[in-house]
């Protein structure tokens, strides 16, 4: 039922300079796999079939990812090394790709804003790929897209995170539905340390209904003279209409260089090695 997966890109990833110099973030691996590509995955495997990318200057090689690439193919055709690209090309078939360039670096709302384009008057996903999200069972945008098929509202992703941490995140407050769903009534971008309305802090998975586009328009700047998705989803929280969910499974701040080292270890161990569908010659010297 949700079609669009909405990836907002265009930031510069300043933690992680030198390596985000000239290389977006968001390609940044872990293990083999860029971070986009993790993400792009778990929105297929929640039935999505129209990525939709938000980038910036410099960003060109997260098109060309998710595109063929006929010399690589050529060269690799035939050899044992062919398998590694199964993934890549099973997502590529499986979605149309889609991207608009954000001219202006003006904060996560107006990134979501500046995809409307792309993502039209449909309910849609928003994935910010460095947050990694692993689940054992069923991937993150699955369960809240099962969640939107109930309540047809907008829908984020929260995590219970110690105080000392609230200033980093949005953080929401509302009334319980139950132990793992509250409707949201209050949320703050980035609160003041000892002033946060609660410890549930939103990650980066979103279900956006459309009518946020309107409200992300009149949005003011706020934290961080920014537009800010959070200041917009209370003021859709008016009607009732915002749910957030405390999510199954794992995840990871890859923003952060510990959260990164903490996925590749976490990813290694547990995705890569069980899921490696090729042993790598190492002692081979022919190199593809
Ligand atoms: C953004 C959002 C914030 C959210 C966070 C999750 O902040 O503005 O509300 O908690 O993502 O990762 P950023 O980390 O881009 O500063």
């Amino acid at each position: 039922m949700i079609k669009h997966c909405l990836f907002p890109a265009a930031g510069y990833g300043t933690r992680f300079l030198p390596a985000t110099k000239s290389m977006p973030k968001e390609m940044m691996p872990i293990v083999n796999k860029p971070l986009i590509e993790y993400g792009v995955d778990e929105a297929i495997q929640a039935g999505m079939s129209s990525m939709a990318v938000v980038t910036g200057r410099g960003k060109s090689s997260l098109m060309d990812h998710f595109d063929k690439n006929y010399e690589l193919e050529h060269q690799i055709q035939g050899t044992n090394k062919e398998p590694l690209l199964d993934d890549i090309r099973s997502l590529i078939d499986s979605a149309q790709y889609t991207f608009i360039r954000q001219r202006e670096m003006k904060g996560l709302g107006h990134a979501i804003l500046t995809g409307k384009e792309l993502v039209g008057d449909n309910p849609f996903a928003v994935v910010l790929a460095d947050d990694l999200c692993i689940s054992e069972q069923e991937g993150v945008l699955a369960q809240m897209a099962a969640l939107y098929r109930q309540f047809r509202c907008s829908i984020v992703a929260v995590e219970e995170v110690p105080e000392s941490e609230t200033h980093k995140y949005g953080v929401i407050a509302g009334e319980h539905l139950s132990d793992d769903l509250i409707r949201i009534t209050d949320m703050v971008e980035k609160p003041e340390q000892g002033t946060a309305p609660s410890n549930l802090a939103i990650i980066g998975r979103y279900i956006l209904t459309p009518d946020i586009f309107d409200i992300l328009q009149d949005t003011k700047p706020g934290k961080g003279g920014e537009i800010q998705i959070t200041d917009a989803l209370l003021e859709q929280a008016k009607s009732g209409c915002v749910i957030a969910y405390k999510f199954k499974g794992k995840r990871f701040d890859c923003g952060s260089v510990e959260g990164y080292i903490e996925a590749t270890n976490y990813c290694y161990q547990n995705v890569y090695l069980k899921g490696s569908k090729v042993k790598i010659d190492r002692s081979s010297t022919k190199k593809v």
